[in-house]
């Protein structure tokens, strides 16, 4: 028997309010403090490394002109300055607000960040060994995962693609599902996959903006990267990875 599970898991989730999954009171008063907490993953006794302050500047319509995947990388195209700019200027905190949440680059449904932020440098750079790092959104800083060089046989076992071999470092983004779904329920797996869409293509601009190529990718080999990066892909698994270089 075939079942559309897709097709059932949008139909099912269509609703906000009465039928749906979920009833989120209209009164905000009601909500519980948990909905307007923000969680934010931490690594305390991994080595961290702060990443250089950065600004950059573009003109923004001419970076929606001249966006493109563009699959010819160069293994050292980045540096400590363009990896923090593009997770600043992708994912990363841009201003306080006194009456909400830290603001960061791209919304998020709910403000409810569900996505981890995981680069995977392939080659060393200026200060940075290759390895796998976690993104520390409210200190700007690199979470120390694991120092390690990546051959190019390494890096098939984690993307499909053998162009792939050729980039610099692989984005990848994981879903704490229930910082969402604790909410929205099954809703939320909806708003999860769209902030890695906003995120995505954060990625991309901003690597236009600093000469980097960028491709999206949806030729990775999951279960390999959430193992390098010590997550279990139940509670929080791998949505959506982009290659740079
Ligand atoms: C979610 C997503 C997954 C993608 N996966 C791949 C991929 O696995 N391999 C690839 O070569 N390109 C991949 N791409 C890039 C698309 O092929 C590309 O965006 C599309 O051909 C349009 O080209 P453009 O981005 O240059 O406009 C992906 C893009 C997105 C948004």
């Amino acid at each position: 028997m075939y079942i559309d599970f897709s097709s059932l898991f949008h139909q099912s989730s269509k609703d906000l309010r009465g039928g749906g999954t979920v009833n989120i009171p209209a009164d905000v008063t009601k909500w519980p403090e948990e909905w307007s907490t923000t969680y934010y993953k931490t690594y305390p006794r991994f080595k961290k490394i702060p990443l250089p302050a950065s600004k950059s500047s573009a003109d923004f319509f001419d970076l929606l002109m001249i966006r493109k995947t563009d699959r010819s990388f160069s293994k050292d195209a980045l540096t400590p300055g363009k990896l923090s700019s593009l997770l600043k200027y992708s994912c990363g905190i841009t201003h306080e607000s006194a009456e909400y949440n830290p603001r960061r680059a791209h919304p998020s449904g709910g403000a409810r960040y569900p996505l981890e932020i995981y680069p995977i440098i392939f080659n060393d750079v200026e200060g940075i060994s290759a390895g796998a790092y976690h993104y520390n959104v409210k200190e700007h800083a690199l979470d120390t995962l694991s120092e390690r060089p990546f051959s190019g046989d390494d890096i098939a076992q984690l993307v499909t693609y053998p162009w792939a071999q050729n980039s610099s470092a692989l984005i990848v983004m994981t879903a704490v599902f229930w910082r969402s779904q604790m909410k929205y329920g099954e809703r939320g797996y909806r708003y999860i996959m769209l902030d890695a869409g906003h995120i995505g293509q954060n990625v991309y601009l901003s690597s236009m903006a600093l000469g980097l190529k960028c491709s999206g990718l949806g030729g990775t080999l999951d279960t390999n990267i959430e193992s390098l990066l010590g997550v279990d892909g139940i509670d929080e698994s791998l949505v959506y990875a982009l290659v740079v270089g």
